[in-house]
């Protein structure tokens, strides 16, 4: 049984810390359906992590689609955000046109980057009927115009504006927040000041919640791996050990 949309709200105000991982096809969404998570993200990571682009701006809506529907049809019970990709949400009309078309795929909500300069964008959503949640701080749609990937809100002014945000798509009824490398004392400052639970990812300990990528977590992509990934596994030794191993058995057979 699927939660219902106020639960991140709910478990905020209980003080249960909300944990996330992203998924991306069938079998691992499977498995992960398992795992008490709050949410799974079909994030545009996959355009790295699964796809092997440098980064998440060239992932395009037919590719969050496909990988959309996998994640659905292996995860059943927990909750699904897919993430709206760079150029999808030129407009209001063109937001809620794909967000509609990501909730037919499977998702129960869309991820769209930025604050209070996509307010108009997040309340067509919304008045469509469709849960959104935010997305502050390092935003990887605009990687390429950053220069990489860095911690924000270390200036008054950046934090201020980091705050700003988070109280506007507060106000406009986000279920919650994705804050990527901010500050951990604006991080914290804006998991007290807002009433949607903030889900940190690289933002310290005092968020309301954790997300990561799956792949870091599994240590399934060993080219790069974020310093605040929690790497509790290794299966991209595993995947080479098993293959090396299949092809030494296989010649060894008279
Ligand atoms: O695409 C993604 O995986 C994300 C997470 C980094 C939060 O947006």
């Amino acid at each position: 049984m699927k939660q219902t949309v106020n639960f991140l709200v709910k478990a905020k105000e209980s003080g249960r810390k909300i944990a996330s991982l992203t998924a991306y096809d069938y079998p691992m969404a499977k498995l992960l359906d398992e795992a008490d998570l709050d949410f799974l993200l079909v994030g545009d990571s996959l355009g790295m992590v699964v796809l092997g682009y440098p980064d998440t701006t060239s992932v395009r809506m037919e590719d969050m689609l496909h990988h959309t529907r996998a994640v659905a049809r292996g995860a059943t019970k927990t909750w699904i955000v897919s993430d709206l990709p760079t150029g999808s949400y030129p407009s209001p009309e063109a937001a809620v046109e794909n967000s509609a078309l990501l909730i037919e795929a499977g998702a129960d909500a869309v991820k769209i980057e930025g604050g209070r300069e996509r307010l108009r964008i997040v309340l067509a959503i919304r008045e469509a009927g469709i849960p959104v949640v935010g997305h502050l701080g390092m935003l990887p749609q605009r990687v390429r115009e950053e220069g990489g990937y860095h911690i924000k809100g270390r200036s008054e002014e950046e934090s201020a504006s980091l705050l700003a945000d988070a109280i506007a798509l507060d106000e406009a009824g986000v279920s919650a927040v994705v804050l990527e490398l901010v500050h951990a004392p604006v991080a914290e400052k804006i998991s007290r000041s807002v009433k949607i639970p903030t889900i940190g990812i690289g933002s310290g300990p005092s968020c309301d919640g954790q997300i990561l990528v799956l792949h870091d977590v599994i240590g399934l992509f060993p080219w790069f791996r974020p310093r605040f990934a929690q790497v509790r596994a290794d299966l991209a030794a595993e995947v080479t050990r098993s293959a090396v191993e299949f092809v030494a058995a296989t010649r060894s057979e008279k």
